[in-house]
């Protein structure tokens, strides 16, 4: 596959991560597909990248409306037939999640509802059209706060983040990438989670270390794994990258279809 005929989706592309990784992944040649649930702000993201030279589309996909997730992967069979890439990125917090001890079911079931189940529902939508490709990556946005080892060790930054719903949902995706990830293993399909580090975006109300476009560098390299400088181990699902130093932040470990983490702070 090379990058003038592979096409990506990214979900919640209009802004933070997921804008910089559509981005990067147009900037490496690739027909990217923003994923965004306003019409307007879609726009503003279309504009944004195509002020650049960039070759970008867009096309209406929100987490929480089935019916629209449906509507985007017709889309993209009607116009492209296939799917290289998908970057599952569309993400939330809530203000009323908390510790176990107080956190809203509400807010916990709103965070489930998007982080988990949406991103569920968006990729076994989009697996035919992957299934068309002769390289597919997918790459879940995960956060080390998915971590249960992280999580329950003292000595971890990440220990005190109590936030119920959030690690939750992300503990989730991750056994939606392991256990997708054995499910595809006999396809051209590969899965990983990648947690891009502690990033400046509306989600973390600017705090964190790393820029947006520093944040998106690691799930770019996952799915262009296998391209230019970003190879993929041959078969893909045992070779083990420990230590890697990789931009800011940054220790890779992973297994090629597998998780990929990140050390730093929350989230
Ligand atoms: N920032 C960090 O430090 C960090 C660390 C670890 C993991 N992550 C993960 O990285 C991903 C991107 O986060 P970010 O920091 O870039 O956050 P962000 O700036 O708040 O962007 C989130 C994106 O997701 C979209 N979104 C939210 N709910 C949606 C839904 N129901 N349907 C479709 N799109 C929806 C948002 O769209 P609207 O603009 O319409 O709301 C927005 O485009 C998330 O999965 C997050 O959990 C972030």
């Amino acid at each position: 596959m090379t990058g003038s005929n592979r096409i990506a989706l990214v979900t919640g592309a209009n802004k933070g991560i997921g804008l910089e990784i559509a981005r990067q992944l147009a900037q490496a040649g690739t027909l990217v597909i923003i994923g965004a649930r306003d019409p307007g702000r879609a726009d503003g993201a279309l504009k944004n990248l195509t002020s650049q030279g960039l070759k970008v589309q867009s096309v209406l996909i929100d987490l929480n409306k089935p019916s629209s997730i449906l509507a985007a992967a017709e889309t993209i069979r009607v116009e492209h037939g296939k799917l290289d890439i998908l970057v599952n990125n569309a993400g939330i917090v809530d203000a009323e999640d908390g510790p176990p001890t107080s956190s809203s079911p509400d807010a916990v079931r709103r965070i489930l509802d998007t982080n988990f189940v949406g991103t569920l529902a968006v990729t076994q939508a989009m697996l035919p059209l992957l299934r068309q490709s002769q390289a597919a990556r997918i790459v879940n946005l995960s956060s080390s706060l998915g971590s249960l080892t992280l999580n329950g060790d003292p000595a971890s930054p990440y220990y005190a983040a109590r936030l119920i719903g959030y690690n939750a949902s992300k503990a989730a995706l991750n056994m939606l990438t392991v256990q997708l990830a054995e499910e595809l293993k006999e396809t051209a399909i590969v899965v990983n989670s990648v947690s891009p580090g502690y990033v400046k975006t509306d989600l973390t109300g600017h705090s964190g270390f790393m820029t947006a476009e520093e944040g998106a560098k690691l799930p770019v390299r996952y799915a262009l794994l296998g391209e230019g400088p970003f190879p993929a181990s041959s078969s893909g699902r045992t070779a083990k990258h420990r230590g890697k130093k990789f931009g800011h932040h940054s220790r890779l470990r992973t297994t090629a279809t597998g998780l990929g983490t990140v050390a730093g702070p929350p989230t």
